[in-house]
This record gives structure tokens, sequence and C-alpha cells, in this order.
């Protein structure tokens, strides 16, 4: 890849995220404009090359140079398409909202000129069509605090990578990192939040359904005793409830939709998912924290400078400083 076309490639996507509200909006949809000004990367130069930075990052972990590279989960694709534009041979991104698989295919024909070897498809990161051992590295970001089956997601990227291929992960869920818990914690209860939570409420009609004779003061009992259990769990704790007076079954993580067992976000121990990395045969490594290079964009910059310092020297320390957790794991078997 010529650095002259990576850098015209880069400065139309950086006019593409520098037009107006009104533009934008003529060509994405809604929750694009939404997630992008949240992250405040609109029209904030700034913030796009702290984006354009840490996409270089995840390129260079991937050692994605000439190589094939899968985005698990990749939302908008934007991530995605950069590692394609800075010289992956190719990249796939998937993902499992169609308006976002769309948004990814038309921001690739929309740089200049266009990324050929970018293609945003639809799919499920847990079941994917393609082949065992179609990929050089597979990547997912902000994914995986997100996925019902986290062993199966981390064994389906093993199989979709070749030996001695990577798998790059990172997410803002870092249960290490402590000045987030109350912020994510307080996020939890407000799905379980009485009478109105959307947990509390699907639990409610469920069991009101299947137990069509208990009374409101059983129903709300019924309710409270099976959070976080999912299906047909909720069934079986109910009926244990009524025979037993107990429900014993313990759910394994206290927040989650009792339809199909969707988490909202879980925290992840990054020590802990390195051990289910290994048990995936992926060897992991703990990458340090990334902050961006000679632009501001955290708050104080001597801050970030020290943090830095210290984080790229003992990547260990990041997981404690800072709320995103980056791990890479190498396909050993
Ligand atoms: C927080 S977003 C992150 C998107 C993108 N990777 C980024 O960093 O901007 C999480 C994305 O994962 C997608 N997702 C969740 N579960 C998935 C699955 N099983 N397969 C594919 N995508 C999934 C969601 O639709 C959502 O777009």
């Amino acid at each position: 890849m010529s650095p002259t076309v990576a850098s015209r490639r880069l400065a139309s996507l950086r006019a593409l995220l520098s037009q107006s509200d009104a533009e934008l909006r003529a060509q994405f949809p809604e929750y694009f404009l939404t997630y992008y000004t949240y992250l405040r990367i609109i029209r904030n130069p700034a913030r796009i090359e702290h984006l354009f930075q840490k996409a270089h990052d995840m390129y260079r972990y991937l050692e994605a140079e000439g190589k094939d590279v899968l985005d698990l989960g990749a939302g908008f694709g934007l991530e995605a398409l950069l590692v394609a534009i800075y010289g992956a041979r190719r990249v796939v991104a998937t993902e499992i909202d169609r308006d976002m698989v769309a948004v990814g295919a038309y921001l690739a024909e929309k740089v200049d000129p266009p990324v050929t070897h970018f293609e945003s498809k639809y799919g499920d990161g847990i079941a994917m069509e393609f082949p065992s051992a179609s990929f050089d590295g597979v990547m997912a970001n902000c994914v995986i605090s997100h996925v019902r089956s986290l062993e199966g997601f981390l064994m389906e990227a093993n199989r979709l990578l070749k030996p001695g291929g990577i798998f790059f992960l990172s997410d803002e869920n870092n249960s290490l990192y402590l000045p987030a818990r109350p912020r994510r914690r307080r996020g939890w209860r407000g799905m379980e939040r009485e009478p109105d939570g959307p947990y509390f409420t699907s639990r409610r009609a469920m069991i009101g359904e299947h137990f069509p004779g208990l009374s409101s003061n059983q129903l709300l009992e019924a309710v409270r005793r099976t959070r976080g259990l999912v299906g047909e769990e909720v069934e079986a704790g109910v009926r244990e409830l009524l025979e037993t007076g107990q429900v014993r079954r313990r759910a394994e993580f206290g927040y989650r939709d009792p339809r199909d067992g969707q988490y909202p976000e879980r925290e992840l121990n990054p020590f802990w998912l390195m051990r289910k990395f290994r048990d995936a045969g992926l060897e992991p490594e703990l990458l340090p924290a990334f902050f961006s290079r000679a632009i501001e964009v955290h708050p104080r910059q001597w801050i970030k400078d020290c943090l830095r310092f210290f984080c790229e020297r003992w990547p260990a320390l990041s997981v404690y400083v800072w709320p995103i957790l980056r791990i890479r794991g190498r396909k050993v078997r």
C-alpha cells in the first residue's frame, strides 16, 4: 500500500467526519450521528486523530501488514476500514446489525480512492460461515462484554485464525478499573428497577403467562427471586419456589435479559479473561493502555504522558489506571 494512497484515504475520511450534522443525516442513519457525537468525534480533529492512532495501534498489534483480517462485531466498520487503509491485504467487517453493515459498505465506497479490499458483511460473531483458518488476524472492539457466550466467541475466533494468527481484543468493561464501577452497576440495576426495569418487566410477563394463578404478591416475589435466570430456568425457578419456598439455582450473572440471555454489558477481569484465552488455545499478552500521542484528548496532557511512560513499561499496570483492557492472543493450537 503506497503511503500517498493511505494519506489520501485518511484525508477523505477526515473530511467525511467533519461534515455538518445535516450533511451526515442525509447519508447515514440517525444513530451514526448519535454514536460519533457521543464519542465527540464529529468535526473534532483531535478526536479523529485519536481514532486514527488507535486503529493504527490495532493494525500494529495484529501484525496486519499484507494480511487478512476479520473484525467481529465491527459496528459501523470504521476501525476495520482504517486497518484496511493502513495496509492489510483484505479486511472483512462483520456485524449483527444490518443498518451498520450498510454504513460500513458505504464508507468504503465513499473514501477516495474507494477501499476495495474491505468488505462489510452481516454475521453473528459466534457462528461465522467462513471456513476454519481463513484469517491471519481477528479483532473485536467493545464486543466481548456484550456477547452471550464468551467461551463460544473465543473458540470461534480461534477456529477462524490460521496457526500463529493473532486475536486482538479491547473492551471498556475492565473490572479492575474501580472508578467506572459505580456508574456501570447503576446501569445494571436500572434493568431490574421495579416496576418498570426492562428485565424485571419481561420476567413478570413470562411468569404471569406461565403461572396465571399466582396472587400479585406471589408474582412479585417470584420475579424478584428469579433475577438473572434465563428462559426455561425462570419457569423452573418459580416451580422450585412454589414447591420448596426457595430458589436454589444460582444465576451465572444477576443482570440478563430473561428472554434471550443477553448481557447489558458485563465487567471483565483481564486476568480471568487471559485464562479464558488460554482455554481457547490462544496464548495471551496484556497490552499497554492506549494514549494518543501529541494531541490533546485527555484533559491533562502531563498525566497522560506519565501514565503512558509507566504503562508501556509495565502493561499490567494499565488495567488499574485505565478503563479499557487490551489483550492479544496468538493461536497456539
Ligand atoms: C459497542 S459496539 C462496538 C462496535 C465497534 N467494534 C466499535 O468499536 O466501534 C458493539 C457491537 O457488537 C455488535 N454485536 C454484539 N453481539 C454480536 C454478535 N454476536 N455478532 C456480531 N456482532 C455483535 C453490536 O451490534 C454492536 O454493533
